[in-house]
């Protein structure tokens, strides 16, 4: 039932700074997880820790039914990893990094060579597959790193940060890679600084903060305890009128903010607008609820 289980995982590097500490969680099976932490917070210490790039300190971790201290060979098999920093081989050809990539899995070249097709077309980089990997752009090198951890084909795939620096529709078609993995019953862990990108994404939420996790629950849940969501509703141009209405501020001739919260529908508030005679033009959310919690709940 569980694809991840974690048990008082905690890591101190070589110099002594102490990056995650007892550290505890269980992530079921097909679960979308949004690791949430500031820079340096650890969550790329816990990713690399869970794919066996890095060593645990202490603690026990199980992934998908496997003990991590058992030094199994089929736990690697189960996890994929799009790591935070580009590491390929600026040299080598962009289809060859995938079919050495499944050549470290045992995975045949015939295999190989049809899983490099299909993936290098989904992630559009089927033009690029004979050119050296030093020829790509950014973005590109990117989704080279998603397609090379699809070749073994995990059930549990980390997503470090994706999404830094790539343009729009690159972000969009990354999204939609991990949505269809997702709805394909694969397991994924996504770190990112975006709390659209996590409230658009995933069914549960964590949050890192100086090695500690200090909140973990279902999106609905940790949405359900956020502060006030404000909005900006903007009217054809009025003279100022009064709106008696403790969720509703003028800041200008033509904008008001909204500020609403469990109690407070967005709908009333809108509503108490039009009747006083406001014609509105354009509405857009201010804040983003979760960011809001974040910094209350980070330091
Ligand atoms: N090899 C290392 N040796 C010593 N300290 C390290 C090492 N790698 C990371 N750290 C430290 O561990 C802490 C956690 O780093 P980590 O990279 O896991 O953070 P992060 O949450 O991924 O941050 P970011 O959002 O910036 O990617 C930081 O204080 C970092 O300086
Ligand atoms: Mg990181």
């Amino acid at each position: 039932m569980f694809s991840i289980e974690i048990q008082g995982l905690s890591k101190t590097y070589k110099n002594g700074h102490q990056a995650l500490k007892e550290i505890n969680l269980k992530v079921k099976k097909g679960q979308f997880l949004a690791l949430l932490g500031k820079n340096g917070a650890g969550k790329t210490t816990f990713v690399e820790i869970l794919s066996s790039l890095t060593k645990k300190s202490t603690g026990k971790v199980i992934m998908d039914g496997k003990d991590l201290d058992n030094n199994d060979a089929s736990a690697k098999l189960k996890v994929g990893i799009v790591p935070q920093e580009i590491n390929l081989s600026i040299f080598e050809k962009v289809i060859q990094v995938l079919i050495t990539q499944a050549g470290y899995f045992g995975i045949g070249v015939d295999v190989a060579i049809k899983r490099a097709e299909r993936y290098l077309k989904e992630l559009d980089l089927w033009e690029k597959r004979n050119q050296a990997v030093i020829t790509l752009s950014g973005g590109m090198k990117r989704r080279l790193m998603i397609a090379r951890a699809l070749m073994h084909e995990p059930k549990i795939i980390f997503f470090d940060e994706p999404t830094a620096g790539v343009d729009a529709e690159v972000r969009q078609k990354i999204w939609k890679i991990m949505q269809d993995l997702n709805s394909e019953g694969k397991t994924i862990i996504l770190t990112t600084h975006y709390f659209d990108e996590a409230e658009r994404l995933c069914d549960s939420l964590a949050i890192i903060s100086k090695g500690k996790i200090i909140i973990n629950d279902s999106l609905r849940k940790i949405l359900n305890q956020c502060p006030k969501q404000k909005y900006l509703v903007e009217i054809e141009h009025e003279k100022n009128f009064i709106i008696k209405d403790k969720t509703i501020s003028q800041i200008s001739d033509f904008l008001f903010e909204i500020s609403v919260d469990l109690e407070n529908s967005l709908a009333s508030s809108i509503e108490n607008i039009i009747n006083y005679g406001g014609k509105i033009v354009n509405i857009q959310p201010k804040n983003n609820r979760l960011e809001e919690l974040f910094l209350n709940l980070t330091e």
